[in-house]
């Protein structure tokens, strides 16, 4: 696909709904303060190859990934795991190109690592994945996502439904703090427009407490505010939150860089159980997590005021230990970033 120039074609702008949860404020990015060029159109690449692949995708997909989900009384099965594919995906903000024709394969069941050093798009690339990026006045965007087959940027979707099924855990804890752990966890319920009883919600808070590693350390105070955990069982506390909308896929952004040590250990174990459950993106700037947890990775690098670029990704374990390209190697091994 040839890169549009910095102006690509205009698609209607985002719906008010911009978010299941509280994003942190730009200030708390890791790169610093990004103050939003003037004003100019969403944008996104015009709907080619991706949306032509959905369309053929959609008699062969087992379950459309965005049914929204009817809790009944009874427990649901469990849906089949997904992937995510993203195609050619570059990005600006205002004229400033940031990633430059990124494709990647998150495989369904699979914990994809995201590395690089710091500003080379491992967050930008993140918020494209769940619709998030298309938030930010100036931001441009090409190429395609597609969950299970199906284009995230099709027309016809709705914006809030790319978020219900693509979760996103940030880096710094975002509980509703006043709010009580358990009204945490069903928030999400309320703001997606689905309606439970009580027993299921009951069920649905320990379900996705015990997924998140979380339901022996509360479940004797559930109706504490969700603000008085501290920060690591803030963070379980945030994915419980996430599942509970039940995403096909769960991205983190570097879930564990504001947790001690042991709490980083705790949310390690709860993602490689998650894995059965949900397929999970993260990006991490910790190698020895990458390596712990992920059995995919990607490596990202902007060289020299270029947009970031994918220089290598595969399998977890032959990226550490036998790195195709040199500056992979030098990355893993701490040479460089
Ligand atoms: N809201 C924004 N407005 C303008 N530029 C932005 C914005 N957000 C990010 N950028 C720029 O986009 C580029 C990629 O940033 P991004 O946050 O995706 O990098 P990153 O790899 O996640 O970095 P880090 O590891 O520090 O979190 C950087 O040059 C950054 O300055
Ligand atoms: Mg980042």
């Amino acid at each position: 696909m040839s890169v549009p120039n910095s102006v690509p074609n205009s698609v209607p702008a985002p719906q008010p709904l911009d978010s299941l949860f509280p994003a942190p404020a730009q200030g708390q990015h890791a790169s610093g303060v990004h103050a939003p060029p003037p004003a100019a159109a969403v944008t996104s690449g015009p709907p080619t190859a991706g949306s032509i692949a959905a369309a053929d995708a959609v008699g062969t997909t087992a379950v459309d990934p965005f049914l929204p989900p009817s809790p009944g009384s009874q427990p649901q099965p469990q849906a089949p795991l997904s992937s995510l594919v993203a195609r050619d995906i570059s990005a600006w903000f205002g004229t400033h190109q940031v990633l430059d024709r990124v494709s990647l394969e998150m495989a369904a069941g699979e914990v994809t690592a995201l590395i690089g050093p710091s500003g080379c798009g491992k967050s930008t690339f993140l918020r494209i994945l769940n619709r998030m990026h298309e938030l930010v006045p100036s931001a441009g965007l090409a190429g395609e996502v597609e969950l299970d087959g199906e284009d995230i940027y099709e027309r016809s979707r709705k914006l809030t439904d790319a978020r219900k099924h693509i979760g996103m855990v940030f880096q710094k804890p975002n509980p509703f703090p006043a709010m009580s752990i358990y009204d945490n966890v069903v928030a999400g319920l309320k703001l997606t427009g689905v309606k439970a009883g009580k027993e299921t919600k009951d069920e649905l808070v320990q379900r996705c407490l015990t997924s998140a590693g979380l339901w022996n350390e509360v479940k004797d105070r559930l109706r504490s505010p969700g603000g008085g955990l501290s920060g690591g069982q803030q963070q379980r506390l945030c994915i419980a939150r996430s599942l509970a909308v039940r995403p096909r896929v769960l991205l983190m952004d570097e879930p564990c860089s504001a947790l001690d040590p042991t709490s980083t250990r705790v949310i390690e174990e709860t993602i490689k159980e998650l894995r059965q459950e949900v397929t999970i993106v993260i990006v991490t700037h910790n190698m020895q997590q990458a390596a712990r947890v992920s059995q995919r990775c990607a490596f990202f690098l902007a060289s020299q005021g270029t947009p970031g670029v994918i220089v290598e990704h595969g399998d977890t374990d032959a990226m550490f230990g036998e790195p195709r390209d040199q500056r992979t190697h030098d990355y893993v091994n701490g040479r460089f970033g």
